[in-house]
Formats: C-alpha cells, structure tokens, sequence
C-alpha cells in the first residue's frame, strides 16, 4: 500500500504545541489512498536534555528513512548557554547540512483575510505573493574558519561567508525552477558592491540565467531589499538569496503576511526529500500558554503533501481549508485585531480540520 512515512520532531517551545495541531490535520485527511505511519524523534534542547546532543544519531537515520520530515522549532533560554556545538541551534543546522537541504523555499503570501492584521497598510500587502529561495547549506553559518580566538591581548570573533560556485548555481537554478512556474521574475539579493562572496554569486546568477531566457534576472543589494520589501513588496516574485541574508528578510516577509505565525517553509534537497518548518521559533515567550498559532505549521504540512508526498490535490484542500478559517474571522492573538476573539491553539486546528472539504 501507499503508506507514507512522516517524521515528527516536535523540538522545543511551541513547537510540540504546533506539531500536535498540524498531526491533527494530516490525521484528518487520512483514509482511502493517503495513509500516513508518524514516527517521532528529538532535535534541539529537549535531545540535548535526553541524549546531551541536539541532534542524535538515532534522529538523523530516523529522518533519512522517512518519506519527509515536519519540525516545530528549537532553542530557548534554558539551553543558551550552553557551549555552541551543544546548542539546539546547531542541530537543525546539522540535520539541514546533513540531508542537504540547500534550497529553503519560503512562500510570503499574504492572505486576502488578513491584509488588515499586517502591521503594513492593508493595500501594500493584499495579494502579496513571493517566493523567497534561501540557500540553506553554505554561507557564513557554515563557513570556516570560525570561532572566537586571543590576539594581541584580546578575544576576535570569527566568521566566514563562503561560496563555491557550484553551492550558487545548484541554488539559483532551483530559483529559476520556480519561477517558471510563477511569474518568471527572479531578483538575486547580494552585497557584491562590499562582498567577493557576492560578486561571484552575481555573476554566477547571470550565467544560470541564460539558461531561462524566458525568465528576467534582476539584482539588488541586501540593504535597498529589506527596504523594498517593506516600501512595495508587490514588485517582488521570486527572491534568491544567501543564507544569512535570506533569513533576515524571511522575517520582514512573515510581518508582510500580517504575522510569523502564520510563514510555512520547505528545505529541500537533489532528491526532492523535505524537511519542513514553519519560519518561526520556539517562541518561549508564549510557550506552554496554548497561545501559539499553529497556521504556519499546518501550511508547512501542506507544503509537504505538495513537495514530498505528491499530493498538491491534499494540500489545495488543507490551504482552501485556511483560507476558509480566516475568511470567518477566527484569530489566534499574534493576527487578531482589538476587541477580536481569540482562539487558543488547538481551536484553531480544530476549526481548520472542521473547514477541510
Ligand atoms: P521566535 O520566532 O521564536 O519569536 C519571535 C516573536 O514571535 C515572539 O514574540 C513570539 O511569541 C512570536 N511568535 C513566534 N511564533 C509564533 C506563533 N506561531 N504564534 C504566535 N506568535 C509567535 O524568535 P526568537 O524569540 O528570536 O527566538 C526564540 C528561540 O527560537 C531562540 O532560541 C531561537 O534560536 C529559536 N529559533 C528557532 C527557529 C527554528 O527552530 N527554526 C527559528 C527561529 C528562532
Ligand atoms: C530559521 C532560524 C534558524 C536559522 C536558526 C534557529 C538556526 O532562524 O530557520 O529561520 O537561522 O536558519
Ligand atoms: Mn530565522
């Protein structure tokens, strides 16, 4: 039978809160051809408390066996002080380099429901629609040498952003990919008028692109896109970026889509295996309150019907199904406006799981 295997690593935080409520809706679309073996496995703090390694070895295997991958999110204060390659931190970033997960796709798509929840004029944002292309394996997280070393009687802290062209071109072709699919509209995000790293990954993008003459290759520096995307994110379809740079202004995207709550990704590798995370953390601030909006979790999910289980059919409805919920005016705290109710956690999945047609 077609019986999908789905990892489950909850982490920390919010994150079991918010991996429960997207199971929930993956448990509800189960039956006739779609059935779904969850398996669970510890990333983050909570490994660390466990096994003293934010990613065990029994995680990794777990994950290389499984169809695709949902994760909550990792890290809080408990575990801050911890020396680095023991901070939960670097186990997402070691299951990420060892799956090779180079292309994080993070959709910015601001729901009709919600222009008014953006802290930004409901006008600039509604309809908002990007794809952002964050390379996830390279650059300066990645990059050696680094460390925090003596010299000349005090500390220097060190690191290093670092591309091969290969890391470039695998990521900008996966760019172009998309994009075809959409608007054929690519801005590549650099610093190359400060940054070698950046030169060559102008000019890399500018020899991918002759590979898509059907597509327009457009390039900006990191400074002026923040800005942008803040002035007229409208102008914007497919952004292709760095991976320091592409999770800074993943966050400025979350608040375009009125919350972070509510931003999905999908970090893929050759093979089309997917780990998938909403673009938040572990939120301690709210954690443990049933406060969190799970919405960015569930749209994670349905990205992984679409990407890794090939069913686009089972994440239309799980997506029309959110747009449902949203259009009926129910609100977690992070999206509601003042005086709007508010719904915990689970009801908002469960109202989700109600909307599935
Ligand atoms: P965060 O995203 O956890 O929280 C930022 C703010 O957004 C907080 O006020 C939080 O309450 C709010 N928020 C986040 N998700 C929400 C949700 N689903 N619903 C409602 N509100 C939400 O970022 P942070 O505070 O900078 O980081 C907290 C911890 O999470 C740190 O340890 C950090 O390293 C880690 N982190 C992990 C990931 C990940 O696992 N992918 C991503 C980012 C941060
Ligand atoms: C993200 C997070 C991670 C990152 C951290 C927790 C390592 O901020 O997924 O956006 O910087 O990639
Ligand atoms: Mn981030």
């Amino acid at each position: 039978s077609d019986q999908k295997k789905i990892l489950l690593l909850p982490g920390d935080g919010i994150g079991p809160e918010v991996v429960a409520e997207a199971r929930r809706v993956l448990e509800a679309l189960q039956g006739g051809d779609f059935n779904i073996e969850f398996s669970e496995g510890l990333i983050g703090g909570c490994a660390v408390d466990a096994h003293g390694t934010p990613l065990p070895d029994a995680t990794l295997e777990k994950a290389r066996a499984a169809d695709a991958v949902l994760m909550g999110a990792v890290g809080g204060p408990k575990w801050d002080t911890l020396d680095r390659p023991l901070r939960p931190e670097r186990g997402l970033l070691r299951i990420r380099a060892a799956l090779d997960l180079y292309a994080n796709l993070r959709p910015v798509l601001c729901f009709d429901e919600l222009a008014e929840a953006s802290t930004l004029k409901p006008e600039i944002v509604r309809g908002l629609d990007i794809l952002i292309v964050r390379e996830l394996t390279g650059g300066i997280y990645f990059g050696e040498p680094r460390g925090v070393v003596e010299e000349g009687g005090q500390r220097v802290g060190i690191n290093t952003e670092r591309y091969s062209e290969s890391e470039i071109e695998r990521i900008c072709r996966s760019a172009f990919e998309y994009a075809r699919v959409r608007d054929r509209r690519v801005c590549s995000v650099d610093k190359a008028n400060v940054l070698e790293s950046s030169q060559l990954w102008r000019d890399t993008a500018e020899r991918v692109a002759r590979d898509y003459p059907d597509c327009a290759l457009s390039h900006m520096y990191v400074d002026n896109a923040a800005m942008q995307l803040v002035r007229g994110p409208g102008q914007f379809d497919v952004l292709v970026t760095s991976n320091l740079f592409g999770d800074i202004l993943s966050d400025i995207g979350a608040q375009l889509t009125g919350s972070i709550g509510m931003l999905p990704s999908a970090s893929l590798n050759r093979q089309g295996q997917g780990l998938y995370e909403p673009v938040h953390g572990s939120a301690p601030d709210i954690a443990g309150q049933g406060k969190a909006n799970p919405l960015a979790t569930i749209l994670s999910a349905a990205m992984m019907l679409r990407y890794s289980l090939g069913r686009g059919d089972l994440a239309d409805r799980v997506e029309a199904a959110v747009k449902r919920v949203l259009a009926n005016g129910l609100r977690t705290g992070d999206i509601a406006g003042p005086g709007e109710a508010v719904l915990s956690t689970a009801q908002m999945s469960a109202a989700v799981v109600a909307a599935l047609h």
